[in-house]
This record gives C-alpha cells, structure tokens and sequence, in this order.
C-alpha cells in the first residue's frame, strides 16, 4: 500500500523532495497522494501534470489524513504553522534546520511520531544525502516508512542526536552550495583565460562531474588520485601550491564551522537560513 505525503512548503527543499518522489522508477507503487500545503499555486503548478499531486492552501482542505505530513517551510515560520497540525494522527517529518527534537514537542502532541530530517537538494535528481533522526519512542514501523519514503533518492543514515544532525547540516545540507560555489570559481578562471562563458561553464561542470564521479568509482581516496594528476613539477603542482597558499583545508574546515554554529544559533531564534 503506498503512502499519501503532505507537503508543507513547495519552496526550493519541497519542490526538489517533490520532483525526487515523482520521478522515482517505482514512484506509483511507492506513493498514492501528494498534497502540497502552499501559500502560492505557481511553485505548485509545475508538478500538477502528475495526478497524484494536489495543491491546497490549509490544512483543512486534507481531504483526509495523510500517513505522512512533511513540514518544509523556515524553520521561523514553524511556530505558526505547526500547531495547525497538532490534531493530525500523521507521521511527521521536518527537514527544518536547526530546531532541536525539544522545540517540536512544544507543539507537537510528544506521542506523536516526529522525525527530523536533513536533506539536500540533489535528492531532486536521487543523488542526495539524508539524515533523520528520532524520539527514542519512534516505533520500528515508522522508522521503516521514513526509511522507505527517501529510498532510492540517496545516500541515507540515522543520526543519534540534534548535535549530529546539525553537523551534517553544515556539511552536507550546506554543502551543495560549496561544491556550486567552486564550480563557479573555475568557470570563472576558465572566462578569465579567454573561453566563452558557456564553454567555460560546461568545463567546470564536466570537469566537477567526471572527477567525483571516477572518485566515487575507483575505490581511491581522493589524495591518491589527486597525487596522480600531480606530477612534480608539472602544471597542476603549480596550481595545488596556490591553492595551499590559500590554506584550503582551513577555509573549508572554517566555513563548515561558520555553518554548524549558525544552525545551533537557529535553534534559539526565528531566523532565515
Ligand atoms: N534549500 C536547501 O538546500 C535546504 C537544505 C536543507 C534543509 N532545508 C530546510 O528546508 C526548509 C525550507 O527551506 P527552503 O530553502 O525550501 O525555503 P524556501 O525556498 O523559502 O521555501 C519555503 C516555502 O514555505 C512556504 N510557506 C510559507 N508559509 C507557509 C505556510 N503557512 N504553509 C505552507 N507553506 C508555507 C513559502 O511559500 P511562499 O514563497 O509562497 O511564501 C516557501 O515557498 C528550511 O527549514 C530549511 O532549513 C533547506
């Protein structure tokens, strides 16, 4: 029997969780309804071709109760929005960062079965990585269903703490951006030494592409295949100097740091991430 998924929030995190879940290879075995709670139709519109999705703009209009109610919304509208579900006998999930499993039973009925999640948006395409983690209370069935629901959209694992949960938000909820981020630096060297805009940037992204790709499938660690791309004294020495120069190690460790102490920082206050 497949699940039915309310949605709440179709912004960036529940449009790409929404395209993962569609275009699943099983998707219709896997899932029967989707109700996307959303203040605005248009982020909805895209994915109403599918007859399973539905939009709706309040939780009254659940034309029944959902197995799962995922809350995809800033982690400072939760506070307003949750109560308007405590009535439901749902699974609830939330992928908000920050907000502490604590903060939920504030509003939340505590037997509920809550999970707190922290995706990516690659799941879109089933490239990404997910981390749950539950109440000690969370039955082995719902734990089940939650691990059944992001099969096939990932890499995914459990986590044993709201501290864990919020290192992997710096890490790998974040990390997309960085990796987004670098890319971008190297299309931009690419323009600098004369390539159009477009051949530079299908050079950041094939070169992105084929290197964690081949990563991922060698079965070497990334320094043995770097050093085989290094010969001494050759191009791409010169180019790793500077790179050390910049201390990159540093910087990347600072940035993930600067993160993981903003999603500590969320879980106090009604701020935008
Ligand atoms: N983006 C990421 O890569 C990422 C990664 C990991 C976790 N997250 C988490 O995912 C959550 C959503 O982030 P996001 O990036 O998707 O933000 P976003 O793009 O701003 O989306 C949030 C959506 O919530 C909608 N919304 C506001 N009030 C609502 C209500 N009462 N009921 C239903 N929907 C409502 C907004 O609709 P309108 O725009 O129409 O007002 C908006 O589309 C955040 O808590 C974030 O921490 C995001």
């Amino acid at each position: 029997m497949g699940l039915s998924i309310a949605l709440v929030g179709c912004g960036a995190m529940g449009s790409a969780l929404l395209k993962g879940w569609i275009t699943l290879p099983d998707t219709k075995e896997r899932f029967t309804n989707f109700w996307v709670i959303a203040p605005h139709r248009e982020k909805v519109e895209p994915f109403l071709k599918d007859p399973r999705a539905c939009w709706i703009s309040s939780p009254e209009q659940l034309p029944q109760t959902p197995d799962l109610i995922l809350f995809a919304v800033k982690p400072y509208h939760l506070t307003d929005i949750l109560p308007q579900y405590k009535a439901f006998e749902s699974l609830f999930v939330s992928v908000a960062s920050g907000k502490p499993l604590s903060f939920y039973e504030t509003y939340l009925p505590s037997s509920s079965p809550f999970v707190r999640a922290m995706p990516n948006t690659p799941l879109s395409i089933h490239q990404g990585v997910i981390a749950f983690l539950s109440r000690v209370s969370l039955s082995p069935q719902n734990k089940q269903r939650v691990e059944n629901c992001f099969r096939g959209m990932g890499f995914s694992f459990w986590v044993n703490s709201d501290d864990e949960l919020d290192k992997v938000t710096a890490l790998t909820g974040s990390g997309p951006a960085y990796v987004f981020y670098m890319i971008e630096a190297l299309a931009q060297a690419a323009e600098a030494l004369g390539f159009s805009k477009k051949t530079a940037l299908q050079m950041a992204l094939s070169t992105f592409e084929g290197a964690s790709i081949y990563a991922q499938q060698s079965g070497q660690l990334p320094e043995s295949l770097r050093a085989q791309v290094t010969s001494p004294h050759g191009t791409t020495a010169e180019a790793i100097k500077v790179l050390e120069r910049g201390n990159l190690y540093l910087l990347m460790e600072e940035a993930v740091k600067a993160a993981y102490n903003r999603a500590k920082e969320l879980a106090h206050e009604g701020q935008n991430v």
